[in-house]
């Protein structure tokens, strides 16, 4: 046999267990299990948690940062504690933090929402006075929120003095709701608030059959495509389904090591 043959096959062979091991760690499914963060349960795609995941386990706009009891996400600049997730539908039950702040439990200005994030339709909306004078909310009747600020639900403005009443604060801005009534049917404006509103997303989804195979979901920020991380490799949607395989043991190693590693190589760009 020829001896440069083999010292070439070595070689190949130590490269390319070498290369896997860094690799498959680095794209372990393991690591996008479904999280706990700030008592949020069962976290998994299209989120994920900054503090226990590495970044390819979700979308990098849904990166969840967990606080003692709650996991926030940052949407256009403006912090949000996440009340709940549906992932059947797609939404996302979320509460400015401001709200929860005390003496300043308002934010000073339009909360906005851009792609892949969009107000589900079925939100109402509470329109927020700062910086109003106490003089005023007395006259109209009205108990601020918290200091200067008064909550007044959209669509009331007939039943008081607006014209005044945009006069005499200093500046408005309109918060989403879920719904204007609680639990209590009180109408609580900061409770109603402190709810929350519904967002919905839309972003590249990652499909059952993954999962069903073994596999998580993933994101390759390379295509903005969601990705299945199964255990030989990274797949486009989701794992194959496993087979056996029989005879000489050694060639289908060395093959399958051979597919791996290129599937690493090329995996990513889709030429598989
Ligand atoms: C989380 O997932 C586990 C296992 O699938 C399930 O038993 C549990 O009820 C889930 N918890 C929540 C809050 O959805
Ligand atoms: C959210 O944004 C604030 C300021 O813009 C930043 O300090 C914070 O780290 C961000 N949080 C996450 C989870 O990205
Ligand atoms: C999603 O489903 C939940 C209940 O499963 C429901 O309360 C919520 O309104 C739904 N969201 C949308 C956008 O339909
Ligand atoms: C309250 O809001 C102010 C101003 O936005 C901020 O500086 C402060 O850190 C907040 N405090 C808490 C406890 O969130
Ligand atoms: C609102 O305006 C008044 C006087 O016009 C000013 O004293 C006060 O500081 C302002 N408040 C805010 C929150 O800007
Ligand atoms: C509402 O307030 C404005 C400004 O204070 C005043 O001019 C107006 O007469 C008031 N309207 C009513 C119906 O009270
Ligand atoms: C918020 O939006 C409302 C209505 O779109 C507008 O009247 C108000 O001036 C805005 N507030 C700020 C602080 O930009
Ligand atoms: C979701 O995003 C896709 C691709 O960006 C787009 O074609 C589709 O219309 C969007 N759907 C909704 C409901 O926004």
């Amino acid at each position: 046999m020829n001896h440069n043959l083999l010292l070439l096959l070595f070689f190949f062979f130590f490269f390319v267990l070498l290369f896997n091991a860094a690799f498959s760690d680095y794209l372990s499914p393991d690591s996008c299990k479904p999280q706990t963060c700030g008592g949020l349960q069962n976290i998994t795609y299209p989120f994920w948690v900054e503090q226990s995941q590495p970044s390819y386990c979700g979308v990098p706009n849904f990166k969840l940062s967990c606080t003692d009891d709650k996991a926030v996400l940052n949407v256009s600049g403006d912090a949000y504690y996440v009340q709940k997730i549906f992932y059947n539908n797609r939404s996302v039950l979320l509460s400015n933090t401001q709200f929860f702040n005390g003496s300043d439990c308002a934010p000073r200005h339009n909360l906005t929402f851009s792609p892949p994030f969009r107000l589900n339709p079925s939100n109402t909306y509470i329109h927020l006075f700062e910086g109003c004078g106490s003089s005023l909310t007395g006259s109209l009747g009205l108990t601020p929120i918290c200091s200067g600020v008064i909550a007044v639900p959209y669509d009331y403005h007939g039943s008081f003095n607006y014209t005044k009443l945009v006069g005499e604060c200093n500046y408005s801005v309109v918060a989403p709701v879920w719904s204007l009534d609680n639990e209590e049917g009180i109408h609580d404006y900061l409770q109603i608030l402190k709810d929350g509103f519904l967002l919905n997303w839309n972003t590249s989804t990652c499909i059952d059959e993954c999962l069903q195979r073994g596999g998580r979901c993933g994101y390759d920020t390379a295509t903005n495509n969601a990705v299945c991380l199964c255990e030989d490799r990274v797949h486009f949607k989701k794992c194959k389904a496993r087979s056996v395989s029989s005879g000489n043991i050694v060639l289908p190693i060395f093959l399958l090591l051979l597919d791996l590693q290129l599937s690493y190589i090329i995996n990513w760009s889709y030429f598989w």
